[in-house]
């Protein structure tokens, strides 16, 4: 038996909605052309970025990782238009964002001690959980699957958002398809101005890369997108090994939808030098990504190479016209899971 029967009203915090009637709103879901509002983090503009929420609008908002396109998770024509605004394939589903860790319960079941002690731990922060969807929600942003991903996240104004609109938000990352994630407001604009009736800028985001997604339905916990919370911090806090399961694994079934599309990628071509190689390369007419001294011209950009800077960069690279991407790798970067994971995605 799960927790889930101390809910069993499914009372979402503030609202008595009847949880699993997916009730949209008479509401204009205008898709282009309109005017996209800029919010501020504070409690008055939160509150109306939760009214534009509840009214099934489409709000950006910031998280500690990357910003993230909410809808209401019962607003289905909400949940539906976030796919065609995106751009995003129909059969890669959302994440389900919480503001308290009880509210599990209401979407998903079979919550194992492993997963609760996950969530004890490390909710509200950069991880997602797979689990099984509880069976009176509908699919709309589940896509069919059994399971659920969920997460709780730690950025303020996404904890207060969600807490304000009383349900649950659905919201993949707040680019265009196929685009780096963005980590500003300004980004979520580049893509989406004029397309979603608001965003919340809450300056740039601390992680800078997605979250770990962990898929917890399985005897052993499998990884299926590698972040800031790594498989080896996860394997000694469950006492358990975590299997990473990597979508350049073509002999391996696609657990998670999103592992087969190609992602990040900026138009121009990334070059990636191992440190060790560098020497005194010249490099020039390139946006360049180092942690370590390059010999370069004045054509170029300089970022240190961090999860907080890779897709400022990409984006930067495209929005300058630079046709190269200089990696310069050393041992620390290459140690960082979700760094590399992004970009080999890139690069694939
Ligand atoms: O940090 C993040 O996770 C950000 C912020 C906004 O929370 N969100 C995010 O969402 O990156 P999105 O949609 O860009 O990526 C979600 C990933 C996709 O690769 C998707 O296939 C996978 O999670 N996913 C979603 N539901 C799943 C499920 N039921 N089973 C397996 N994978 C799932
Ligand atoms: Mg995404």
């Amino acid at each position: 038996m799960n927790n889930g029967t101390k809910h069993k009203n499914f009372l979402f915090k503030n609202h008595n909605i009847k949880a699993y009637s997916t009730n949209t709103p008479q509401l204009l879901i205008q898709l282009y052309d309109m005017k996209t509002l800029v919010l501020s983090t504070s409690e008055h503009d939160i509150e109306h970025a939760a009214t534009l929420l509840q009214q099934g609008n489409l709000v950006a908002f910031p998280t500690e990782t990357v910003y993230g396109l909410g809808a209401d998770i019962f607003c289905e024509d909400a949940v539906n238009a976030i796919y065609r605004v995106k751009g995003r394939p129909s059969d890669n589903p959302l994440i389900v964002h919480i503001a308290h860790i009880e509210d599990i319960y209401n979407i998903a079941i079979n919550i194992s001690d492993q997963t609760k002690i996950l969530m004890e731990t490390c909710f509200p922060g950069p991880l997602t959980v797979v689990l099984t969807r509880h069976p009176s929600l509908g699919d709309s942003f589940s896509k069919g699957l059994s399971t659920i991903a969920v997460r709780m996240p730690s950025h303020p104004a996404a904890l207060s958002l969600i807490k304000k609109t009383g349900h649950p938000i659905a919201a993949p990352s707040a680019n265009i398809s196929g685009k780096p994630s963005p980590t500003t407001a300004q980004h979520v604009l580049e893509d989406l101005d004029g397309k979603i009736s608001a965003v919340i800028d809450g300056g740039n985001c601390a992680v800078g890369i997605e979250s770990t997604v962990i898929d917890m339905t399985h005897e052993n916990p499998m990884i299926v997108r590698p972040g800031h919370i790594t498989a080896e911090e996860i394997s000694t806090l469950l006492h358990q090994e975590v299997a990473y399961v990597s979508p350049l694994d073509h002999s391996l079934p696609i657990i998670s939808p999103g592992m087969k599309y190609r992602h990040y990628a900026p138009h121009a071509t990334i070059d990636i030098i191992d440190a060790d190689e560098l020497h005194n390369r010249y490099i020039d007419e390139s946006v360049i990504l180092s942690n370590i001294l390059v010999n370069r011209g004045v054509h170029t950009e300089l970022f240190p190479l961090t999860t907080q800077t890779l897709f400022a960069a990409f984006r930067l690279a495209d929005m300058r016209g630079y046709t190269q991407i200089v990696i310069v790798l050393d041992e620390k970067s290459k140690a960082q899971e979700g760094l590399m994971n992004r970009i080999r995605k890139a690069t694939a």
